[in-house]
């Protein structure tokens, strides 16, 4: 179990680093994807910018792209800070662009950030995303809150607070709907069917798994069998009535 600030940082098979961390009161999780070779690091809801700056300064990068699941204040917690470092370049801030409208920016669960990039596409569907040699894709998930995305590639699934390891994301705060949740869950569990069982599943919290360990992540395989969520007879429900 990683301290705060800690990074695990590994390299998948095809040569794109994986940094993932955990930070603050409420355990966000984050992860980057390096392109060394092309300077490219794309980092998903960082939340203490000055850590993030700071490990990725000794390594001799800067970000570049930051990538949001979704704009609950926790999740954009490091965006003001983040955009006020001169990193001798401009940060592309991509976000669905249901996350930044400003029907839902007025409740106070939300933070904005100011995205220069939309992700625009509907409810379960997917878009792919690439900068150097990263290659993700971004799948739209809402129900927990509005434009929420789920991000994979090289190795990990970032589920955001769609799902957690052994649970999913509330569907209690404002913009959040239960039917469309378990929709994106049912849609999330077919992916991950059809993704290699030994990939991590990054939850946007590190919350307790099904034996009350607290693990940074599980693996698909794991999430699959053991996520009360992905298991529910609600989702044969939910699928019937497609
Ligand atoms: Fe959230």
């Amino acid at each position: 179990m990683m301290q705060p600030g800690e990074f695990d940082r590994r390299t998948h098979d095809d040569g794109i680093e994986v940094w993932v961390t955990q930070m603050g009161p409420f355990m966000n999780m984050n992860t980057a994807f390096i392109d060394r070779k092309n300077g490219i690091v794309a980092i998903i809801d960082p939340f203490d910018s000055n850590r993030w700056v700071e490990a990725l300064d000794e390594e001799g990068l800067k970000p570049t792209h930051l990538l949001y699941t979704h704009t609950h204040r926790d999740h954009t917690a490091g965006f003001q800070k983040m955009i006020r470092n001169d990193f001798g370049h401009d940060l592309e801030v991509w976000a669905h662009s249901e996350a930044v409208d400003p029907v839902w920016l007025r409740f106070d669960v939300f933070r904005p950030v100011h995205a220069t990039h939309l992700w625009e596409h509907v409810t379960c569907t997917d878009v792919e995303w690439s900068a150097g040699s990263i290659q993700l894709t971004i799948t739209h998930t809402p129900g927990h809150a509005p434009g929420h995305v789920t991000i994979h590639g090289h190795g990990v699934y970032h589920a955001g607070d769609l799902l957690f390891t052994s649970a999913c994301g509330r569907d209690d705060l404002p913009g959040g709907d239960p039917l469309t949740l378990w929709r994106s869950i049912a849609h999330a569990k077919n992916q991950l069917i059809g993704m290699p069982s030994d990939w991590r599943l990054i939850p946007g919290h590190r919350y307790d798994w099904i034996d009350g360990t607290t693990p940074d992540w599980v693996s698909i395989g794991e999430c699959l069998q053991h996520n009360y969520a992905l298991n529910s007879p609600t989702l044969d429900a939910i699928s019937s009535m497609e």
